[in-house]
């Protein structure tokens, strides 16, 4: 049998753990998958930022990608590298860059997710030098009764950026001044005024990455490195599966394989309120117990997606409308869109590949996260964010809770986070 090598390319930006944890353990996994005839083997090796022709071609099979959201130069080589050479890339470039939280939201009203009731209000400043401004707003810009458009949503809501993320000028509304004043801060941002759902019993992340899922509890007034709480339990069987098919159903729709999405349950409904999240945190500090857990998603992803060669593939959104009816149950209208959601991520030849060339990933990487050189990965991210006086005793915090996913979640150990 012959020997084939699978490029892997990292696109990184301030990373500092995962991709240590990444390339350690494809390292000590040192593969050799058997696969059409040839023997694959993997080489990963991070990209570097340079002057590029664009007719040249990469060696790369796979690219996990961290930078496109905002680094140009690295989107279009991505974009480039996927055209010339079909390089799998996730997430998909084009749906990164088009996809912002307002789209997502359509998309989902129209196939029937309870989305809270959002309305956009145009933005309170401009830029300076848009040489088409005046002209346009003189004849177009209507005068708009903001606190009518506040009474019809309802108190208290949220005014947070049509685009945003990192929860910049999030704010909570509670009544008619406080609508005003918020929109008088808010400058050229352009605004979603979006009903609250308060007060609500829990709030989730459900982490996608391909067809695997893991839902955490989070808690959104807890220090930094506490809101992925270590809480097991928290939902039933009906509840996880509603929210990791809604997850999935988001991320095929979009065509990301990597994306976060959050739901806020109140009286027996989860609201999903946050779900265009297509670079979501994968820094230690936030997921410390969870870390391990993206860290394997990620690595049976690509290794998945590059030894099989997969290919982009289009969104498709029509597919998705087509199987929903009038009338039809939430529970209803994903069951419907599963089949699509799962051929999309190969979801059984995905399975299949894992238990048959994977079967020792979990072994090799309990001992990896064990080990002297995954406290050192902490410690560096830890002393990247922390102050000096504080490095011990995070990285302790954060390695012992990789710890504890070793003994529970484990290798040996009993199955079954939430
Ligand atoms: N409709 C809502 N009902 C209740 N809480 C909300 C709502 N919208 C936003 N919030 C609160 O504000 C926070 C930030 O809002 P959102 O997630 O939409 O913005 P973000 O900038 O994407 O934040 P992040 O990057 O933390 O995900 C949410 O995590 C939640 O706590
Ligand atoms: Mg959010």
């Amino acid at each position: 049998m012959k020997d084939a090598t699978r490029k892997i390319g990292l696109s990184l930006g301030a990373d500092i753990c995962w991709p240590i944890a990444y390339t350690e353990i494809m390292r000590a996994l040192d593969l050799a998958i058997p696969f059409e005839g040839e023997r694959v083997r993997f080489e990963v090796e991070r990209l570097t930022i340079e002057p590029f022709d664009l007719q040249e071609h990469v060696p790369h099979d796979v690219v996990i990608d961290r930078l496109t959201h905002w680094y140009n130069p690295r989107r279009e080589w991505i974009k480039k590298a996927i055209l010339l050479d079909d390089v799998y890339v996730f997430n998909n470039p084009w749906s990164v860059q088009s996809m912002e939280k307002l789209t997502t939201y359509c998309a989902m009203i129209r196939f029937g997710l309870p989305i809270p009731r959002t309305w956009l209000i145009p933005p309170k400043e401009y830029a300076d030098g848009l040489p088409d401004l005046d002209r346009t707003l003189r004849q177009y810009a209507r005068h708009f009764d903001l606190p009518a458009i506040g009474e019809k949503i309802g108190y208290p809501h949220f005014m947070k950026p049509y685009d945003g993320g990192g929860w910049r000028a999030v704010s909570k509304v509670d009544d008619a001044d406080a609508l005003k004043a918020a929109y008088e801060e808010s400058g050229t941002a352009v605004m979603h005024l979006q009903e609250a759902v308060l007060p609500f019993d829990r709030f989730v992340r459900c982490v996608g990455l391909g067809p695997q899922t893991r839902i955490v509890l989070y808690d959104m007034n807890a220090p930094l490195h506490d809101r992925y709480t270590l809480e097991r339990d928290f939902v039933d069987d009906d509840e996880a599966s509603l929210i990791r098919d809604t997850t999935l159903l988001i991320n095929a729709f979009f065509a990301w394989d990597f994306n976060s999405c959050e739901l806020i349950h109140q009286d027996g409904t989860w609201y999903p309120i946050d779900f265009a999240n297509p670079c979501p945190d994968s820094q230690v500090t936030s997921l410390h117990y969870h870390f391990p857990w993206l860290i394997l998603a990620n690595i049976r992803w690509s290794v998945f997606a590059a030894t099989t060669r997969r290919r982009q593939i289009p969104m498709g959104w029509h597919r998705y409308f087509d199987v929903v009816e009038e009338g039809m149950t939430l529970r209803e209208r994903l069951d419907a869109a599963m089949p699509l959601v799962h051929e999309r991520f190969q979801t059984e030849r995905f399975e299949e590949f894992c238990a048959t060339h994977l079967a020792d990933l979990e072994e090799v990487a309990s001992e990896w996260f064990g080990s002297d050189q995954a406290r050192d990965a902490v410690r560096q991210k830890v002393a990247a964010l922390f102050p000096e006086h504080e490095v011990e005793e995070f990285t302790g915090l954060f390695f012992d809770r990789i710890q504890k996913w070793r003994e529970i979640e484990g290798p040996g150990a009993a199955r079954g986070a939430a």
